[in-house]
């Protein structure tokens, strides 16, 4: 799985760092490293609700902050993992 987080400006203002560490964070200790992959990308023109994340190609952008996060692992990462 490639999840990749927009780094453009306005997510950036958002947090995109704090969300790409906590990921990786994340993927680390639910030992994942061999099944995701974490990439920076720019602007995913979803800058309004930000930090604007994707997951492989899926046209669907996802909303993270340093809040959800966790939630967005639990919820929507490690579902697709076991798809
Ligand atoms: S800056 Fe992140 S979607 Fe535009």
């Amino acid at each position: 799985m490639l999840i990749s987080v927009c780094i453009g400006s306005a997510c950036h203002l958002k947090g995109s760092y704090d969300v790409i560490d906590k990921l990786q964070e994340l993927v680390e200790d639910n030992n994942l490293g061999n099944k995701v992959e974490l990439k920076a990308v720019f602007c995913l023109g979803n800058c309004q609700n930000g930090v604007s994340v994707k997951i492989n190609e899926e046209e669907h952008i996802y909303s993270v902050t340093k809040k959800t996060v966790n939630t967005f692992f639990e919820e929507v990462v490690k579902p697709k993992l076991t798809e």
